[in-house]
């Protein structure tokens, strides 16, 4: 099959990319509107880019009305945002928070979800999330414009939580204990609990 972006609509053309580019890590993003409005919702356009400074890019693209989604413009207000991780156990409840809900209405209430602070900025964390990132804006990156244009979010990671049950007896994280989810194409998750390893070449 071969696709022409030009002869597709961005719809289809979405549905095309998130089937192709999998798994994909989600970003459960926790905000808050600068009228004290807590916001969560998942973006598996999600990545780590650099670690000096340590930063991330998450994609919240425009609705279909070419409006842009609450997370976005609660990080234009004041530039906040933490990323929660989402175990297998949290799969369901984080899939609840991706509901079209009013930008009054607080994500963390409908799903039932306790918050604990922040270190170093405003918006609480997912109490039950293993780890968390703290992130300050860098720049919004706007890729596009109207509906499913990207708001690319550069976030500089300015504290990290590592739950200690996730950790091996050497300190580092065990992934089978992080439980991580990933995201394939339509409905579909993967877990990563099916692992390999492979050596690095030697140089
Ligand atoms: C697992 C998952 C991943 C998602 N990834 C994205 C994404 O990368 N970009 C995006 O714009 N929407 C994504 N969504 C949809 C948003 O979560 C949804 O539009 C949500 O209502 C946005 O909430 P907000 O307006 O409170 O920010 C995803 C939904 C799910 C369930």
């Amino acid at each position: 099959m071969e696709i022409d972006p030009s002869a597709n609509t961005p719809r289809e053309i979405y549905t095309r990319m998130v089937s192709l580019i999998t798994p994909r890590p989600i970003a459960w993003v926790s905000t808050i509107s600068n009228g004290g409005i807590l916001n969560l919702a998942p973006y598996s356009f999600f990545n780590g880019v650099s670690a000096s400074p340590p930063s991330v890019v998450f994609s919240p693209v425009n609705r279909a009305d070419g409006t842009k989604k609450d997370t976005v413009i609660n990080i234009e207000e004041n530039g906040e945002f933490v990323i929660n991780l989402v175990s297998r156990s949290m799969a369901e409840t984080m899939n609840l928070t991706a509901g079209d809900f009013d930008f009054k209405e607080n994500e963390f209430e409908i799903a039932g979800l306790e918050t604990v602070s922040s270190q170093k900025v405003k918006p609480p964390r997912v109490a039950e999330s293993a780890g968390h990132l703290e992130c300050e804006l860098i720049q919004i990156v706007h890729v596009g414009e109207g509906p499913l244009a990207a708001n690319l979010v550069i976030g500089k990671v300015v504290h990290l939580h590592v739950d200690d049950q996730v950790l091996d007896e050497d300190g580092r994280v065990d992934p089978a204990r992080l439980d991580n989810v990933g995201r394939l194409g339509g409905t579909a998750y993967s877990t990563t609990r099916d692992r390999f390893d492979l050596q690095r070449p030697a140089t």
